[in-house]
C-alpha cells in the first residue's frame, strides 16, 4: 500500500520525537518517499539531520527559511502527499490544527493538502484528558482526520495513564490501513489460520506444517479493508494483526466451536487453517513411558468443519483453502463441491517456494459457478488483498 507513496511526516516537540525515527525507518523501508516536517520544538528534542540521514531527504524546520533556500513551499509538499502523518503530536500541535491555526510549516502544510491525515497523539495523561484536548481531537476527528493511540502505559514523566504514542509499527499499520480502500466495511469475516495440534498426551502431539502466514495475511488485509474480523488461530509463532478479535485453539475440536461461534455472527467465512484430520482417539492426561503406548496408534476423525458449516450458509460466503500435489484444480474442485463451498483458493504445493511455510504463495481461485482465477505468485502478505477483492468483488 505504502510503496511509491509519498508521506508527509510531521513531527511535533515531543519527547516521543525520537521514535519517529524508526517510523520514517519502517516508511522507506515500504519504498515510500518521506519528506519530514518538524516543529521548532521537535528540533529540539531529536536532530533534523537523524531524519534527514533515514529519509535521504531535506527535512523541514522553518517555512521561511526554506521558501529562500528551496524551491519546495509548503503548498508543494501539501500537494504532492498521499498521506500526511503527524508522529508525535502534541496536545499545542493538536489545538493549533483543530482551530485551522497555521503559523509553521507543518501546520501551513496541513492546511493547504487534501490527503488524508493521520494523527499518532502523545502527551501527558493529564492532558490527554483536558476537555480542551478531548474536543479538538473530537473537531478533528468529525472533519476526517484518523487517530491512532495515545496508548496505555507510563509516560516519560513516570504517570501512567494514556497518553504515550503507539509503536512505530503500529502507526504504519495504520497507515496503510488508512490508504486502503475501505471495500469490506461493514462486513464481519471469520478467518482461520495455522495447524491444529492433537495431543498424545501433555508433552506429545500430532500436528502439520502450516505457518499460519495465509490466515494471518488475510485477517490484516481483511480488517484493513474494513471489515471486522475474528482470526480463529491454532498455534503459530505470528503476531496477531492489529484490531482483530483472536480466538486461540489448539484441537480440531476447539477450532470447530470457535468458528462455529463465530460465524453464527459474520457474513464469511475463510478457512486457510490447516485442520488435522486425525486426531489420537485416546490420549493421555499424563505422559506415560514409551512402552504404553505401543508401536501403533489408535486414530478417530476429526470432523469436518467447513463442509459442516457449508451446509447450512444462506447467502454467507464460505471459502476453503486446499494445498494439493500434482492435479490441484481437479482435487480442489472434488473438494469444492463434496464441501458445498462457495470458492477454494489452490495452491500445488509440489511447486518449490510457494505454500506451506513460505513467504511467497501463487494460487487459483475455483468458484462454486464454475469461475475460476489465476493469481500471480507473490507474497502472501500482497495475495492476501488479491485474494479477498477476487471473493468480494
Ligand atoms: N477443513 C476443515 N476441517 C477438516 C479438514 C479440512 O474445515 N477436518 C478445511 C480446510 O481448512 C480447508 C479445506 O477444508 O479450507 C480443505 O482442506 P483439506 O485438508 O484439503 O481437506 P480434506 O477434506 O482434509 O482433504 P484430503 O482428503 O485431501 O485430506
Amino acid at each position: 500500500m505504502l510503496a511509491g507513496k509519498n508521506v508527509v511526516l510531521g513531527v511535533t516537540g515531543g519527547i516521543a520525537a525520537y521514535k519517529a525515527a524508526e517510523l520514517v525507518r519502517l516508511l522507506v523501508k515500504e519504498d515510500a518517499t518521506v519528506d519530514v516536517i518538524m516543529t521548532r520544538n521537535a528540533a529540539e528534542f531529536i536532530a533534523p539531520l537523524t531524519f534527514q540521514t533515514l529519509s535521504n531527504r531535506v527535512v523541514h524546520v522553518e517555512t521561511f527559511k526554506l521558501l529562500v533556500t528551496s524551491d519546495i513551499s509548503h503548498t508543494t509538499l501539501a500537494d504532492r502527499a498521499d498521506l500526511i502523518i503527524v508522529a508525535p503530536a502534541t496536545a499545542n500541535f493538536i489545538g493549533k490544527f483543530a482551530n485551522g491555526v497555521a503559523d509553521d510549516m507543518l501546520t501551513t502544510t496541513l492546511l493547504a493538502t487534501l490527503a488524508p491525515v493521520l494523527v499518532a497523539p502523545a502527551m501527558n495523561p493529564k492532558m490527554w484528558a483536558h476537555p480542551a484536548v478531548l474536543e479538538n481531537v473530537a473537531r478533528l476527528a468529525a472533519r476526517g482526520v484518523d487517530f491512532i493511540g495515545p496508548e496505555e502505559g507510563e509516560v516519560a514523566c513516570k504517570d501512567i495513564g494514556r497518553g504515550r504514542m503507539s509503536e512505530p509499527a503500529d502507526i504504519l499499520e495504520a497507515a496503510e490501513g488508512v490508504l486502503t480502500p475501505p471495500r469490506l466495511r461493514g462486513k464481519r469475516l471469520v478467518v482461520t489460520a495455522g495447524p491444529t495440534r492433537e495431543p498424545l498426551d501433555p508433552v506429545r502431539f500430532i500436528s502439520n506444517r502450516s505457518s499460519g502466514r495465509m490466515g494471518y495475511a488475510l485477517a490484516r488485509a481483511a480488517r484493513l479493508m474494513g471489515a471486522e474480523v475474528v482470526l480463529v488461530s491454532g498455534p503459530t509463532a505470528l503476531v496477531p494483526p492489529r484490531d482483530v478479535e483472536v480466538m486461540s485453539v489448539e484441537t480440531a475440536l476447539e477450532m470447530q466451536k470457535a468458528v462455529k461461534s463465530a460465524f453464527a455472527k459474520a457474513d464469511a467465512l475463510i478457512m486457510a487453517a490447516a485442520v488435522a484430520d486425525f486426531r489420537p482417539a485416546a490420549p493421555k492426561d499424563a505422559k506415560a513411558p514409551k512402552d504404553e503406548y505401543g508401536d501403533q496408534l489408535a486414530l478417530a476423525r476429526n470432523p469436518d468443519i467447513i463442509a459442516g458449516l457449508a451446509k447450512s450458509k444462506g447467502k454467507k460466503l464460505v471459502v476453503g483453502f486446499a494445498a494439493e500435489t500434482g492435479e490441484a484444480d481437479a482435487k480442489a474442485a472434488a473438494k469444492l463441491k463434496r464441501k458445498g463451498l462457495s470458492a477454494i483458493v489452490v495452491n500445488d504445493v509440489s511447486e518449490p517456494g510457494i505454500g506451506f511455510e513460505s513467504e511467497d504463495n501463487e494460487v487459483r481461485i475455483l468458484f462454486a459457478d464454475g469461475r475460476s482465477l489465476s493469481l500471480a505468485r507473490m507474497a502472501k502478505a500482497d495475495l492476501a488483498f488479491e485474494i479477498l477483492m477476487a471473493l468480494f468483488s
